[in-house]
């Protein structure tokens, strides 16, 4: 029942929205950020096609009343609650100061677009935009395959494009763009990126020797500590594992699908704290 306590429910300052922006669908949840785990169910839609912003930002929106009208209950919520849960947003490209900068696979029309901005105004809310692959960094880093881990760490999320998250001692360098490093001559996520797989028909081995191939040009360029394979084929992993001879330790992201709800969620929250801040910092007029 609405409004009711639980008894060790997450507290609902600590509740922030993750929505993950991919190819094929559009995915969100309610986290708990000091756990990581939903409250409530995840909730996919399909992508609309062509994936143009205004469709976009429309169909989060919707994305966003489903998921707190379907929340839980959580002890102590209050409205005023609900409406300041942020929610935070991982797109497949390049962002800067809440732009899109890039589009290798979304719409054009997304370059230049100010999706932060126009998120929040669509929602009412704080909003936070980042690359998907640095989001799903900070989720893997903070509760999966790389917790505790110190050094230099290169997550990788390999799908229909091909992510790179890259991080010293925990802290992350933004927008690294590492997966279209040039390969053979050619952009190494067309090659390496899982949906290379179907367009070359490739057997595991034959796309296991391209991606060894890009491991061992990313090993000569920043020597990392560990390498996390996140994304659509960190599923199938046990088909290409045996294949990689880098020196660096390989592991498995242990998140999955969820590495990019939850890192959105991360950023939301992160970005809530510093508004708060700002605010209080703020001089009354
Ligand atoms: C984009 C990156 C993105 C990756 C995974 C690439 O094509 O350029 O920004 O992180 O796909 O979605």
């Amino acid at each position: 029942m609405a409004g009711e306590l639980m008894a060790e429910g997450p507290r609902p300052a600590d509740l922030a929205i993750g929505i993950d922006f991919g190819g094929s669908g559009i995915k969100g949840a309610v986290v708990d950020i000091k756990t990581g785990k939903f409250v409530g169910d995840r909730i996919r839609i399909p992508t609309p096609q062509p994936s143009v912003p205004r469709d976009v930002v429309a169909l989060m929106d919707r994305l966003v009343h489903m998921l707190i009208e379907a929340l839980p209950p959580v002890g102590g919520l209050t409205p005023a609650d609900v409406a300041a849960v942020p929610v935070g947003v991982g797109v497949p490209a390049a962002t800067r100061g809440g732009v899109v900068l890039t589009a290798a696979n979304i719409d054009r029309a997304w370059i230049g677009y100010p999706a932060e901005r126009e998120l929040a105004l669509a929602m009412g809310r704080i909003v936070a935009v980042g690359n998907d692959a640095d989001v799903a960094g900070m989720a893997e880093l903070r509760f999966g395959a790389g917790r505790r881990q110190r050094g230099t760490i290169i997550v990788l999320t390999i799908g229909t494009g091909l992510g790179t998250a890259l991080f010293a001692d925990g802290k992350l360098l933004p927008n690294t763009e590492l997966g279209h490093i040039e390969l053979n001559g050619g952009d190494a996520e067309l090659r390496v990126a899982e949906s290379a797989r179907d367009r070359f028909n490739l057997g595991w081995k034959e796309w296991a020797s391209g991606f060894d191939a890009y491991l061992h040009a990313l090993e000569r360029l920043f020597w990392p500590d560990l390498f996390i394979l996140g994304g659509g084929a960190s599923k199938r992993a046990d088909n290409y594992l045996q294949y990689l001879t880098v020196t660096t330790p390989v592991v498995v992201a242990t998140m999955k699908n969820n590495a990019g709800i939850v890192g959105g969620a991360l950023l939301a929250y992160d970005r809530r704290l510093r508004e708060t801040a700002r605010a209080a910092a703020e001089p009354i007029a």
